[in-house]
């Protein structure tokens, strides 16, 4: 059935001239393919990026080029009908705004929109309940599957989409005790790295500010790091490692957790930071109170700081794979959209970027 627009002639009162109904049809296939003078289902081929590699880049060309000048839209109701699929994802992270996640969109954006696909966000500020929200919300507008970094205590959510049978990959963070899609970085082998790093350079002390979770990629950094000290031969203080809500006050948790670190007996010489937002709040604090770097501490962290780029001290840090990390959880989503496979769980390297903030001290 053709929608067809109907646009009224207002004449120079503003009064609706009713005589004169001008009536816009939309743009069909057919209406394109009589322009150029080919099929209906070569203009139907190359629209959809079908078979291109049996059709001449020319007269693919002057299709592409009519359906511009017919200003042509492809019918999504017609087109979702026909093959049950909205080419539309939900991808619902921790928080959109973090430079992390928003990298890692962008990244998946861009991969989709190669197979025609469109991604919806959303943020669910690490709550399994908002999490859950939006995900039904997505569902009711037909999305095909999902991209989920999922929030802690979110495993209800996870399960609800195995039992309906919903495509989706988890990205950054999973739940080991269920078997899904997930692509992570290897938190436990990054922390490892991180410290010995730290230790490389000459710090004993090294110390730990981390989130309070049962999220498995930050419990593993916590792991990365005790073991990292065990192996060398450092006894490790519980003092030293300190844990904050994912809450509101951040801030003044990290701030709060550095004054004890350096209040301690024997004060650490180190910081390694679970994530850039306890960094960036870290180091903020730590300059403020005329702390040299890497003077008097040395500091480390998860996730490119650019903000610390203007630093005096850029900051040494893991970079997470984000590109593999987002171009890996959509293909294998657009994959499962298609047809069912088997899951599929990828751990990826960090990258150890050494700036200032670690560079060796001879004596601290
Ligand atoms: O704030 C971003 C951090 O939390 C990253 O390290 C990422 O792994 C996320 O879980």
């Amino acid at each position: 059935m053709l929608f067809k627009k109907i646009r009224y002639i207002f004449d120079e009162k503003g009064a609706r001239n009713t005589g004169i109904i001008v009536m816009n049809k939309k743009v069909s296939l057919k209406d394109i393919a009589s322009k150029v003078g080919v099929s209906t289902a070569l203009v139907s081929y190359v629209l959809n990026n079908k078979k291109t590699d049996r059709i001449g880049k020319e007269i693919a060309g002057r299709i592409k080029i009519a359906a511009k000048e017919l200003n042509y839209r492809t019918n999504q109701i017609a087109k979702s009908l026909k093959t049950n699929k909205t080419f539309t994802i939900g991808l619902i992270v921790a928080d959109i705004s973090n430079p992390f996640f928003s990298a890692l969109a962008r990244i998946i954006e861009e991969e989709a929109d190669k197979k025609n696909y469109t991604v919806i966000f959303g943020s669910a500020e690490e709550q399994a309940e908002k999490s859950f929200k939006l995900i039904n919300t997505l569902l009711d507008r037909q999305v095909d599957g999902f991209i989920i970094a999922p929030a802690e205590n979110a495993e209800s959510n996870v399960n609800y989409l195995i039992q309906h049978d919903v495509p989706f990959v988890l990205i950054d963070r999973y739940f080991p005790l269920i078997e899904t899609n997930w692509v992570t970085l290897d938190n436990y082998k990054a922390s490892l790295m991180a410290v010995e790093h730290l230790l490389a350079g000459g710090n004993k002390r090294p110390g730990m500010i981390t989130y309070n979770t049962t999220l498995n990629n930050l419990r593993e950094r916590k792991t990365g790091y005790e073991n990292a000290l065990r192996k060398n031969n450092i006894h490790f203080e519980k003092d030293w490692r300190k844990e904050i809500l994912f809450d509101s006050n951040i801030k003044s948790s990290v701030e709060k957790a550095i004054d004890e670190l350096l209040a301690l007996p024997v004060p650490i010489d180190s910081i390694l930071f679970a994530s850039n937002i306890l960094a960036f709040h870290g180091l903020k604090y730590i300059h403020s109170n005329g702390i040299k770097i890497p003077g008097d501490l040395s500091i480390i962290t998860f996730d490119e700081m650019e903000a610390s780029d203007l630093f005096y001290a850029p900051l040494t840090y893991l970079e997470q794979p984000v590109l593999e990390m987002g171009q890996l959880a959509t293909k294998i989503l657009l994959e499962n959209i298609d047809m069912k496979k088997d899951p599929v769980q990828i751990k990826l390297d960090a990258t150890l970027v050494v700036r200032k903030s670690t560079l060796p001290i001879l004596f601290k």
